[in-house]
Order: C-alpha cells, then structure tokens, then sequence
C-alpha cells in the first residue's frame, strides 16, 4: 500500500480481532501491516490499545450477536478512556453503515468492505474520510496488499465479492459483485510470500470456480502457481458444485502441489430445496462431481457446508440430506441452521416456517451422522504416512508438536521436535472423529 509517503505515528497501539471467515483473516493482516507500516504498534490485549478494530461477519445473525456482544464489553474500555478509538470494518459495517453508529454510538469508524484499507487515512482524519464509508467501487484492487498468515503459510484473496446470489446469501451484498486479481498479481504475491519463507499458500474466492482473467481460469491459474512461484503446497477455497470443472480436477491429479482436499458445499440433499437456494445443481450432478473427483484423486479429502432447516423443508428432504452425506462420506463438514438475513430473496419471499427447535432438532442428527462418518474416515487413517506441515505445538501442551496433512487434517505428534514451517512425514497411529495421532517418521 501507498504508505510510505506518510508520517509515521507515534507507537499508537491497535489491536484487531477477526470474525467469519478465511477472507476476513487474509483482509485483518492486510489492515494489520498497513497500520505497522504508518507506526503503529500491535497491542496483545484490548484494553491496551488505543484502538480497537473489529473485522466482522454477518453470514449467520449469530455471528453478529457475538459482535454487538463484543461492542457492548468495548463500552467499558471506552467509558475510562474516552479517546480510545473503535473502528468496526468487513461485511457487518458493509451491512448496517450508518445504522451501526445509531445503535452503538461509542463505535467512531464504520468501513465497509470496499473502504477498509482506508483505515489509517481515517484514523488520521484526512481530507475526505467520514466516519462511516460504506460505497462500493473505491477499492484498488491491486494496492490491497496480500500477507502471509503464519512465517510460512500465507493467504491469497483470488477474486472478492460474489455474483451467485443464493438466495439465503448476505455475502453478495455485502462483498459486492465478483472481481478477480489477475494472475501476475497472484503470482507475484506468491512469490514473495516464498521469499520470506512461505512454504504453503491458500487461495481464496468465495466461488473459486468462477475465476477468470482474461484467457486465464483458474485451473490455469493454479498450474502458473504450482509451476512458477517455488511455492511447495497450494491449497484452495472455496468450489461451487455448478462449475467445479474436469479441468480443475485434472490440473489437481497432475499437479502434486495442489493438495488433495476440496470443499464442496454440498447446502442441502433435496433437488427441490436447492432450486429455491438458487444453487443450480442438482443433487445427482452433485454427486457425479464426487464420484470423478474420487476416482481421480483416490487420496483426497472432502468437507462440506449444510444448512437445515430452510423454509418449507421437510422431513423426508432432511432425510435426503442425511442420505447424500452417508453416500458422499464427508472428512469434514461445517453445518449450520437456516438463519434469515435481511435483504436476501429467501428473507423477502419466504416464511422461516420451521421452528428453531425443529431445526436444533434436524442439525443435532446431522452433526451425530457426521460425527460417526469423521470417525470412520479418520480412523481409516490408522497407519497411512502424510506428508505434513509443521505448524506448531497441540493447544494443549507446548510438548505436543500440531502438523496438517495434505488432505487439511491436524495430527498431535508426541515424539520428536521437527522445526516448525517445515515438511515432515508422519505415520498416524489413533484418531477420534476431530483429531489424528501420530509419530514422526524417523
Ligand atoms: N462462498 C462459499 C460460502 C460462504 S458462506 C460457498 O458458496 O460455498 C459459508 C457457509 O455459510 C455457506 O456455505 C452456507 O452453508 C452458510 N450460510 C450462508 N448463509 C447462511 C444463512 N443465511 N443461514 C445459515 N447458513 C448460511
Ligand atoms: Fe453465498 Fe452462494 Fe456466493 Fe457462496 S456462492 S458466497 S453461498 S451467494
Ligand atoms: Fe466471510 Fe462472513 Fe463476510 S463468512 S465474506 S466474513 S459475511
């Protein structure tokens, strides 16, 4: 970012905290250095920092409870330090604008996704900030500056916003319509997080599939990565059943860097239900998908979202759902209740007919069919090798050495102390339906 140019500030303390997603974290550590850049310092806690951030997420109502939640707890900080600033950026600002000031007042700055890079020029009050900007079509695509997440992991956003529209969806409105990075920015991000000893990068989209830049799509976008950057693993977010092409699976089998692990959101497992998502795939293609990805990729993993209980559901469509997650046998799967959001068509036009308790109901079953077939899957694991990233130590016990496989799994290894950011191979020798165990291969 155009930084330089600024005088520094002198050691302001800020301290941002991310919700929701992947793209919100690579989108905190872009927001994160632009400050460093200016001066600031990083304060470890909140009530040490002069400003406080929040990057929010609005996918779920709960997921913007926890943030009033969050605010509320801000107030006290505010009430002892009233120069304290309270800056709230990402898709729950893009949401809400001005009406996020008018419900918590002692929030001073409110950024939408658009404008949340202009974050130090606004602390600054420089010429022509406000204190809420919430316009989309102001973003420089190309200054937003990619950041590695980790010493040796690193995120990048591919391609922002999204033109799909499922109907129960907030994040086209709050993303704003699909636009890519071309390819020689990816690359050229890449190739820097190597540099600085980046050994693993995640590619970002909320619907992968769709990337295009030029003649470039993103199977060819994946190929100049693997091919052109030094980078040793690619792993990749987010493929819409519709157009999760051959081509793309094809570029997975032959490219090894391009890890094995693919999330499908699969949403739901009755045709009906699907067509009034607006996810124009049927379940049948769906799993057509998934039978080719499988026998392309013999080792891969697959995880998947869900949503129960949208409106009209019914039991025997929930039932579908069980079933198509017994036939696909998902590694992982991250379930949700049906939330309504303000604005999206399913808010408009249907009724959220189903009570919450029917929906607790729905999910507690699925979680419980999930739970079993994790298990199944990762004790299958038992005595397979994974080549494995190092990334830390176990949550735990700083003696547990924390490592992920190629298929996105975390395995806990007791023996050895391999140095993190490297390579390792790892033989798994027990699991549960969340964790692997395992041993270092000496
Ligand atoms: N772009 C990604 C998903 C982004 S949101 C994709 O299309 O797969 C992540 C997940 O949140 C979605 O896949 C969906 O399962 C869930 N979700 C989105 N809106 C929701 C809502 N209104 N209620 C419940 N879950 C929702
Ligand atoms: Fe939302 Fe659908 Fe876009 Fe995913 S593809 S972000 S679920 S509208
Ligand atoms: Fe991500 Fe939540 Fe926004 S899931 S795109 S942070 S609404």
């Amino acid at each position: 970012m155009t930084s330089t140019t600024y005088q520094p500030e002198t050691g302001r303390r800020f301290h941002i905290s991310t919700y929701g997603c992947q793209m919100n974290l690579a989108d905190s550590s872009t927001i994160a250095q632009s400050l460093l850049t200016r001066g600031y310092v990083r304060a470890e806690r909140e009530e040490d920092a002069d400003i406080i951030i929040l990057n929010t997420c609005s996918v779920r109502e709960k997921a913007e409870d926890r943030i009033y939640g969050r605010l509320g707890e801000i107030y006290r900080f505010k009430k002892e330090r009233p120069d304290l600033q309270v800056a709230v950026v990402g898709c729950m600002a893009q949401r809400l604008g001005d009406e996020l000031i008018r419900q918590v007042p002692h929030v001073d700055f409110v950024l939408g996704t658009d404008r949340q890079f202009e974050l130090p020029d606004v602390l600054e009050g420089r010429e022509g900030t406000d204190r809420v900007m919430t316009a989309f079509g102001h973003e420089d695509m190309d200054a937003i500056e990619p950041i590695k997440e980790t010493p040796f992991s690193g995120f990048v956003t591919i391609a922002r916003g999204c033109n799909n529209y499922c109907t129960y969806c907030i994040v086209p409105f709050v993303r704003g319509k699909e636009r890519s990075h071309s390819p020689d920015y990816i690359v050229a991000a890449v190739r820097d997080m190597v540099a600085e000893g980046v050994v693993e990068v995640n590619l970002l989209g909320q619907n992968v599939n769709s990337y295009h830049s030029g003649d470039t799509d993103f199977a060819d976008l994946l190929l100049r990565v693997a091919r052109e950057t030094g980078i040793a693993r690619i792993r990749y977010m987010t493929s819409h059943p519709k157009d999760c092409s051959k081509k793309l699976i094809h570029a997975m089998r032959d490219e090894p860097k391009i890890l094995p692990h693919i999330h499908l959101p699969i949403q739901c497992g009755s045709d009906r239900v699907l067509r009034k998502m607006g996810r124009f795939y049927s379940v049948a293609h769906y799993l057509r998908v998934v039978d080719y990805i499988k026998e392309q990729l013999p080792n891969v993993a697959l995880s998947t979202d869900i949503i129960v209980g949208f409106p009209t559901e019914t039991e025997a469509e929930f039932e579908m759902t069980l079933d198509a997650v017994r036939r696909v046998r998902y590694d992982t799967a991250f379930m949700f209740r049906y939330s309504v959001r303000p604005g999206t068509l399913s808010a408009r036009e249907f009724e959220d007919d189903i009570p919450e308790a029917e929906k607790i109901r729905r999910l507690t079953k699925l979680i419980q069919v999930q739970q079993q077939i994790s298990y199944e899957c990762n004790q299958a694991e038992i005595g397979r090798v994974h080549r494995c990233l190092v990334e830390g130590t176990s949550k735990r016990s700083q003696d547990i050495i924390r490592v992920r496989t190629e298929t996105n799994k975390t395995v806990l290894i007791a023996n050895g102390s391999p140095t993190i950011g490297t390579i390792v191979p790892v033989q798994v020798s027990s699991a549960d339906a969340f964790t692997l165990h395992g041993e270092l291969v000496v």
